[in-house]
């Protein structure tokens, strides 16, 4: 059955639900995520909210320092806005509910890598989940807001396929998306006046990761699809210390540990971050994530460790009771242990190119959060500067949403999705086997280090497989894991595909064969879909 809404918003993070309940105000709005409403990255983030709030800090400094970490490929004026409104976004999430950890009259504020201050707004270490619970609430209670569980988006709805177009050529416009409902198989129009994309990063393209299973790239892969620009791509952040246990999947291990003393040492115990950088384990998280590669590759060891036994491990269990409970799972003391650590894939810094209110060049259309790239984190993200970006966007956002609304009646009658010539897959081995294949050939050849030649290999394989993937996808009936993959392959290919463009080293992106910065090179990576003519 078709659904139709002022506004659609295709995420539950803190970005899409945000927007939604802002957008509420004047509109009616329908969320759809992919799986539970709290299965997102914000719920997973543990770190916080950078924010100016210290008597010592300025936004002078925060912007300083959100630049330098950028490696020159931010955007300044996106970079002073985001960062001057950072604590007044802050506080509406705390008005909202939001239980922040407070020291006398003020916010406790936490540090991390790359801040030359302390300025992380946290609620313990669980400030994603603890934001994450309050807007659902919230949104859940709101009577102009639907959240339904349960929908995949599989693609947008575009003007130019549609079949009674509009008169006026120019740009394309989105109309809603494709969406498969996972309970009945059935995929139906959505239409919507204003559609935004919050659907969160692309973890899942690498073996190794922080993110969520839901963090397959769908918002990048749908908007390139459609036509929009993706810039930047190759900017892929790898948190330094993920835990390694064969149990454990996707556990981080937050860099306010560092903040507040840890040191990474490797297995016979020598600590090696303050040889490498005058930060120490505080420098930025690409310059630490490369040490840690270089140490297991020098050494030949499979990961090195987090050691917090030098402090107080009353306080240690007071600021980190999440991380302690969960380590204690996997039979580690964080006060006593050295905790085993790898880096893995974590955030997209690049992404559908998109203003800070999330405008792309297709009418109707906004990309917001870790989906869209605005300028704010450069060829490389501050910490705890993405749940910040989100919080900005979806307020800016808003506007956006309200001008589209105020431009356009209604949305026009999308014709239904055809599954005619499809049949239903006989076997799913090949998407398995695809699935890993693609996030192994990303870990091995597009990781932390690369190379020319390897980025080329992985551009071959990628492209046959792809080319596979959308072959499937034409002939058998769409499921979840079709459409993910899907995803994925394409996502992985502009990953490649950027980073075979950028040709020098530059924060997030190092290949060895060039591996300084070069400023003619330092331009945008961005990819456009060639249209094809039907
Ligand atoms: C962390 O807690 O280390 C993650 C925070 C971030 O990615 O900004």
């Amino acid at each position: 059955m078709s659904e139709t809404a002022d506004v659609l918003v295709l995420g539950s993070g803190l970005a899409g639900l945000s927007v939604a309940l802002a957008a509420a105000r004047f509109a009616d709005v329908l969320v759809l995520t992919k799986k539970r409403d709290s299965d997102s990255n914000t719920n997973y983030a543990q770190g916080g909210i950078a924010a100016v709030f210290g008597s010592q800090d300025s936004f002078r400094d925060h912007a300083r320092d959100t630049l330098r970490c950028g490696a020159g490929r931010c955007d300044p004026d996106v970079v002073r806005q985001v960062v001057r409104e950072a604590p007044e976004r802050v506080r509406e999430l705390e008005a909202l509910g939001v239980g922040f950890s407070r020291s006398g009259r003020g916010f406790a504020l936490g540090r991390e890598g790359g801040h030359s201050r302390r300025r992380i707004v946290h609620a313990a270490d669980f400030t994603g989940r603890a934001v994450e619970q309050v807007l659902l609430d919230r949104v859940r209670d709101h009577p102009r807001v639907r959240l339904i569980e349960d929908r995949l988006a599989v693609d947008l709805i575009l003007e130019s396929r549609l079949r009674h177009r509009r008169r006026g050529g120019g740009r394309d416009a989105c109309w809603g998306a494709y969406v498969l409902d996972r309970g009945t198989g059935h995929v139906a129009a959505v239409t919507a006046r204003c559609t935004v994309l919050a659907t969160g990063g692309c973890g899942k393209v690498y073996l190794y990761t922080s993110n969520p299973d839901v963090a397959t790239g769908d918002g990048v892969a749908m908007a390139y699809r459609a036509g929009a620009p993706v810039q930047d791509l190759e900017f892929v952040q790898f948190h330094p210390t993920c835990l390694y246990h064969p149990r454990a999947k996707s556990f981080l291990l937050s860099e306010a540990l560092r903040g507040e003393g840890a040191v990474l040492r490797t297995l016979d115990g020598t600590r090696f971050m303050p040889r490498v950088h005058r930060d120490a384990e505080l420098a930025p998280r690409d310059v630490v994530a490369r040490a840690i590669d270089r140490e297991m590759k020098r050494r030949g060891d499979p990961y090195v460790t987090l050691d917090l036994s030098h402090l107080r491990p009353a306080v240690v269990r007071a600021r980190f009771p999440n991380i302690c409970a969960e380590l204690e799972r996997f039979g580690f003391d964080l006060t006593r242990d050295p905790i085993p650590v790898v880096p893995a894939a974590h955030y997209m810094c690049g992404g559908v190119r998109a203003t800070l209110g999330g405008r792309t060049p297709i009418a109707g259309l906004l990309a917001i959060g870790e989906t869209a790239c605005t300028g704010l984190h450069g060829a490389n993200r501050l910490a705890s500067n993405s749940l910040l970006e989100a919080l900005v966007g979806a307020h800016h956002a808003t506007a956006e949403v309200a001008r589209r609304l105020g431009e356009v009646a209604r949305a026009p009658r999308a014709q239904r999705w055809s599954a005619r010539g499809t049949r239903p897959a006989l076997e799913s081995v090949l998407f398995d086997h695809n699935w890993d294949a693609v996030r192994r050939i990303m870990w091995d050849l597009v990781g932390i280090v690369r190379t020319d030649a390897r980025l080329a290999v992985a551009e071959a394989r990628l492209s046959l497989m792809g080319a596979e993937i959308e072959h499937d996808f034409r002939r058998l009936r769409v499921t979840p894991d079709l459409v993910e993959l899907r995803n994925i392959a394409l996502v992985a290919q502009l990953i490649v595909r950027s980073a075979r463009l950028r040709r020098e080293s530059r924060g997030l992106h190092y290949n060895l064969d060039l591996p300084r910065p070069v400023r003619r090179f330092a331009g945008h990576s961005t990819i456009l879909r060639r249209r094809k003519h039907r």
